[in-house]
């Protein structure tokens, strides 16, 4: 595991506890969308995941929701702040050669399709994405969609800004969805088992997430359940999956 003395560069409030950090790396490779960073805390013994939101040459953005101590602590950390990553980790997303491909997002679920976005966009795959969120001020990353993709749609559970209701009650009815060749979704798992329910018919890649223990492959503290009845490892066979072969 490759890991870095990084220095904070940009910490910017994006809504209620979200965050973007812009990070400098002294040294950095290729780095895939789906791929994801472990962050040291100060407030935790066990590295904290975040997934890669963009790059620009040495920089990386990565976008949080604080939930607990490790992430508050983040949230807390000023400009110049030096940060302890491990990674890149985990697979990359195996990147389709034709489109037009659909990103649904679910809250904070925007920030690794973020970046698969902008890579779509450089190997001009046509993109559209779903963004939905609580209200309109958990909606975010908009812009930044909005310049990589052919359409974008916003949704609210309340209504606050664009349509109103679920990402997985809007999705069946948008004119756009019978050309979609492929799916990928990142987003709380009700969300996910509400896709698979909507059964697309069409290959849907779900960025999943897990209590990270190791980050390595050694723990297994982070398995899912596939449909195969084996457990895979989120950390190194995934994060991203087939949502059908997992079980929910
Ligand atoms: C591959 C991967 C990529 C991720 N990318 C992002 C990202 O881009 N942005 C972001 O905001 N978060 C991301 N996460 C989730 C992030 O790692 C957790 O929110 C973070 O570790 C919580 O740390 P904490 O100390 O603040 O909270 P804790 O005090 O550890 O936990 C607070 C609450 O959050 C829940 N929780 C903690 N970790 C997870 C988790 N991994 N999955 C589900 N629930 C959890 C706990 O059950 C608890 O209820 C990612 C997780 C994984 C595994
Ligand atoms: S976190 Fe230890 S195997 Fe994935």
């Amino acid at each position: 595991m490759k890991r870095h003395q990084a220095t904070l560069l940009e910490n910017r409030r994006l809504g209620p506890g979200l965050y973007s950090l812009q990070v400098e790396f002294e040294d950095l490779g290729d780095v895939e969308p789906g791929q994801f960073f472990e962050f040291l805390t100060g407030a935790r013994f066990l590295r904290r995941a975040f997934s890669v939101a963009d790059r620009d040459a040495m920089r990386l953005r990565f976008v949080l929701r604080v939930v607990g101590k490790g992430t508050a602590w983040l949230s807390q950390l000023t400009e110049g702040s030096k940060l302890n990553l491990a990674g890149p980790l985990g697979q990359g997303v195996a990147m389709p050669s034709e489109g037009p491909v659909m990103l649904l997002a679910g809250g904070i679920g925007a920030a690794p399709l973020l970046y698969l976005a902008r890579k779509l966009n450089e190997q001009r795959v046509e993109v559209d994405a779903l963004l939905a969120a609580g209200t309109k001020e958990e909606l975010i990353l908009t812009e930044e969609f909005g310049s990589l993709c052919r359409k974008v749609i916003l949704a609210t559970d309340d209504g606050s800004c664009g349509q109103k209701g679920l990402l997985t009650d809007i999705l069946p009815a948008l004119p756009a969805i019978n050309d979609i060749q492929i799916f990928y979704a990142c987003g709380p798992e009700s969300m996910f088992a509400a896709l698979k329910r909507l059964d697309l018919g069409k290959p849907l890649y779900a960025f999943l997430e897990s209590r990270m223990g190791c980050g390595t492959g050694l723990c297994m503290g982070c398995g899912v359940l596939g449909r195969d009845g084996r457990y895979h490892r989120v950390c190194t066979e995934g994060p991203v999956f087939n949502l059908e072969e997992i079980e929910l």
